[in-house]
């Protein structure tokens, strides 16, 4: 199968290497063209907490230079869907499959707008990985990747099958779900908690339950996107509090992406975050004032860069 990674951001260039070392047709799309030259020249670096690191030499290119795939995974940042998109139909060959694996909501409806709705796949990855440079990575916690048939997709079930197969000749642990929806929603509540109290505080996810009033803060939030998601209609059965103290002591050493993207001074995922369950969550008529406040401070921590000072 013939498979187009958009964004070689973390998610991106893991599985890239991954899937390239497991023999897939694979290439990675970038829009920067001194960011292609440069993974073309070193690879892709994946290490281990534990120091390892390989070089896996993954085909790089502009959207233009990539061959149209069978299956084209969009791994780029929230809001930079909209650009992605644009360039789906070029880079979907006949009867190819779009596949987002991002944090947040709003992606797939950007997907659909841009490529219709038929040939879409809804994914959801936790892995804890943080990239340390362009095209370096390192694969803290192993995880699990789901997929599903978002509204108005057509993707049957053998063309699902055959996206499982790669990801497991791959080594991620990835299954089916029917309630796709519902899964997106579990990750949103566990963003919701852990990506804003990581980026403000600037501490790992493991460090989260050992912090009282953070802890509190990020267990509010997820617990405002669980009565969202209920009232827009989404069987939820998941306990906030249990799923966010799993993915922190899983991730424990990981720096969630919005701790990385605050880190490097990138735009970060909020508005596809917290922003989504006030959002939503306003127009259900459920307050959100923890996800409101979240929103707003990221929202200010982005627009203070040019004025901070310098710490030691
Ligand atoms: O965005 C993230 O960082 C990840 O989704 C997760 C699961 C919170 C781990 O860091």
């Amino acid at each position: 199968m013939k498979i187009a990674i958009i964004g070689p951001g973390a998610l991106g260039c893991l599985l890239g290497a991954l899937l390239f070392e497991a023999g897939e047709d694979v290439g990675l799309v970038d829009y920067r063209p001194d960011r292609v030259a440069l993974l073309r020249r070193q690879g892709l670096q994946v290490g281990t907490p534990a120091g390892g690191t390989r070089t896996v030499p993954v085909p790089i290119g502009l959207p233009h230079e990539v061959a149209p795939a069978d299956l084209t995974i969009v791994a780029v940042k929230a809001h930079q869907t909209r650009a992605a998109a644009l360039d789906l139909p070029r880079l979907l060959a006949a009867g190819g499959l779009a596949l987002s694996l991002q944090n947040g909501l709003g992606n797939l409806e950007i997907m659909a707008e841009a490529a219709g709705p038929a040939r879409l796949l809804a994914g959801v990855a936790f892995l804890g990985v943080t990239r340390t440079a362009e095209g370096q990575v390192i694969l803290a916690g192993q995880g699990l990747i789901s997929i599903g048939v978002p509204a108005g997709s057509q993707v049957s079930p053998v063309e699902r099958a055959r996206v499982v197969g790669a990801f497991t000749r791959a080594g991620l642990e990835c299954r089916e779900r029917d309630d796709i929806e519902a899964v997106l929603w579990e990750k949103l509540l566990v963003n919701v908690g852990i990506n804003p109290l990581t980026a403000l505080l600037r501490v790992p996810n493991g460090a989260l339950p050992e912090l009282p009033e953070a802890w509190d803060l990020a267990l509010a939030a997820a617990f405002e996107a669980l009565a969202v998601a209920r009232a827009a209609g989404i069987n939820l059965t998941v306990d906030p509090e249990a799923r966010l103290r799993q993915v922190c002591v899983a991730t424990a050493t990981n720096r969630s992406s919005m701790l990385q993207d605050v880190l490097a001074g990138r735009p970060t995922e909020i508005e596809a975050l917290n922003g989504q369950v006030s959002a939503r969550g306003a127009a259900l008529g459920v307050d959100t004032p923890v996800n409101d406040l979240l929103t707003r401070l990221l929202q200010a921590l982005g627009q203070a860069g040019p004025f901070r000072v310098n710490c030691q």
